[in-house]
């Protein structure tokens, strides 16, 4: 069967804020230290102690925002262990990830410097689970604050003269559940209130302040939230992760030797965000209509399968396949078409952990399926979303259904029409008719991230075997673009 979808790129849809290509790292496993921090004396070739190779990576998918330190590592943070001589630093246990020794070498110094290095904004999260308000008000004026105070001249003993510019702070990770508090919304709605007001505006600085929201379908929680506190915040969060398995703490499934089935079940599990988004949308509707509160999906994606053999259950480390990528592009296209409400995402996490974008071993360092997505779509960022309307065959498994085919489409500042296509099926080909109006087409090309095995991946060994290639399966009669998308495919056209 044919799929069809109308562009009407003259028909516009909003911006589509590129903090929707966010990303997050924690203290977790071989996240910060290992994946960014290697220190200065590492062999490997670093500036000021962060890793050279996977800068230069991830400036290539263009990180709009970093969200830092966790995470549950957020409610047990100390910022102020953080600072100073790296060697004076306490050495603390990092009791969700592993039990292992965190040392404070990556403090607050190292992460806006690696922001710097990446050109990218810094979204700190605070700890209202085991800290105190003055220990949050005190971390906002010794990054902020311009002028004499007992943080802000701490900050400069300690070699930064200036303040930085720090938009996005959150109040607490997860405070629903073991790792934040284990509170209910109506005590964290007041703690909420309470906390945000010791997070000041400094001189220019005007902070986004960022309320912990609900897990997955939690909707009395983002209903209290909105009620109670809802003009006290900037956006509002939400936690979403794609695990095919049952259990979660065992039996996940696999990153890469899994069933078929297990292809299909994580596909509608990805999917599912799309219901989510919209039931939390309509509640954050109800008392803010105008849609000033961005919702901020700050933990998504993040497949999350058992950990590859051999390595530390707590580390969160696996691999990365087709199927991931396919998770990225179906979540990003949704993101962009709830442009309206989603003002940023965050997917977890950066590098050797979860769906990461890196994975590294040692002096080693490949890219993941993931990576590749991210950089497909990087044309979406701040760009002018227009209508898309894709009426494609539906991808079953047992009750569940979603679309085959997902897209999403905008417009650059320079005129370039970019339309992004995801066909979930892992066996059949779409051929896919899209009608292009509103725009004169001279000159359409197209790149596509498919693999033959739907467990297809990077290894240290074979760096590039899933990787895009130029695509032309497509021909233009007038205004008719058919084009036959690939079984499990991520596709990127760009008219001009
Ligand atoms: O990303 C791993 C963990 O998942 C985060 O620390 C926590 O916020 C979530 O439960």
């Amino acid at each position: 069967m044919t799929n069809n979808a109308i562009v009407n790129a003259d028909v516009t849809k909003g911006v589509i804020n590129k903090n929707i290509y966010g990303h997050f790292a924690e203290h977790l496993g071989r996240c910060i230290y290992e994946g960014f921090w290697v220190g200065e004396d590492s062999d490997i070739p670093n500036t000021n102690g962060i890793r050279n190779d996977v800068v230069e990576a991830l400036k290539n998918i263009k990180i709009p925002v970093l969200r830092w330190p966790g995470g549950c590592f957020a409610d047990e943070y100390h910022w102020k262990d953080g600072i100073g001589p790296r060697e004076n630093r306490k050495r603390m246990v990092n009791t969700h990830w592993g039990g292992v020794i965190e040392n404070n070498h990556f403090g607050t110094h190292e992460f806006f410097m690696l922001c710097d290095l990446l050109e990218t904004e810094p979204y700190v999260c605070g700890n209202v689970g085991s800290g105190s308000i003055q220990e949050m008000s005190e971390w906002v004026e010794y990054m902020t604050f311009d002028g004499e105070s007992p943080m802000a001249n701490w900050r400069q003993e300690n070699g930064k003269q200036e303040p930085w510019a720090l938009k996005y702070f959150g109040v607490g990770n997860e405070n629903w559940g073991g790792c934040g508090g284990n509170m209910r919304p109506q005590y964290y709605a007041d703690l909420y209130r309470r906390f945000q007001t010791y997070v000041r505006n400094y001189g220019e600085n005007k902070i986004y302040r960022i309320a912990g929201g609900p897990n997955v379908a939690d909707y009395n929680w983002t209903d209290v939230l909105m009620r109670e506190a809802g003009k006290l915040m900037d956006g509002l969060s939400l936690h979403y992760y794609t695990v095919p398995g049952g259990e979660f703490w065992t039996g996940k499934g696999s990153a890469t030797n899994f069933p078929e089935e297990e292809w299909d079940v994580t596909m509608q599990k990805a999917y599912y965000i799309k219901e989510l988004i919209e039931k939390h949308s309509a509640i954050m509707d109800k008392y803010d209509p105008k849609k000033r509160v961005g919702l901020i999906i700050d933990e998504w994606g993040g497949t999350w399968y058992d950990v590859e053999e051999g390595t530390n259950p707590g580390f969160l480390y696996q691999q990365n396949t087709i199927r991931d990528a396919l998770v990225a592009g179906v979540s990003l296209n949704i993101f962009n078409e709830h442009n309206d409400r989603v003002q940023m995402t965050n997917i977890a996490q950066t590098i050797n952990v979860l769906q990461s974008m890196i994975l590294t071993d040692k002096e080693k360092m490949i890219v993941t399926p993931t990576y590749h997505v991210f950089e497909m779509y990087k044309v979406h960022q701040d760009a002018t979303k227009v209508s898309l309307d894709i009426s494609s065959d539906k991808f079953k498994t047992g009750e569940k259904e979603m679309p085959q085919v997902t897209g999403s489409a905008s417009k650059s500042n320079d005129g370039t029409l970019n339309i992004t296509l995801c066909n979930v099926d892992r066996e059949n080909s779409s051929d896919f008719n899209v009608d292009l109006r509103g725009i004169e087409v001279n000159h359409v090309t197209g790149r596509v991230l498919t693999a033959n095995e739907i467990d297809a991946h990077n290894t240290f060994d074979n760096p590039d075997n899933v990787h895009p290639v130029e695509f032309t399966d497509f021909q233009i009669n007038e205004t008719i673009l058919s084009i036959k998308l690939p079984s499990k495919s991520v596709v990127a056209l760009s008219v001009k």
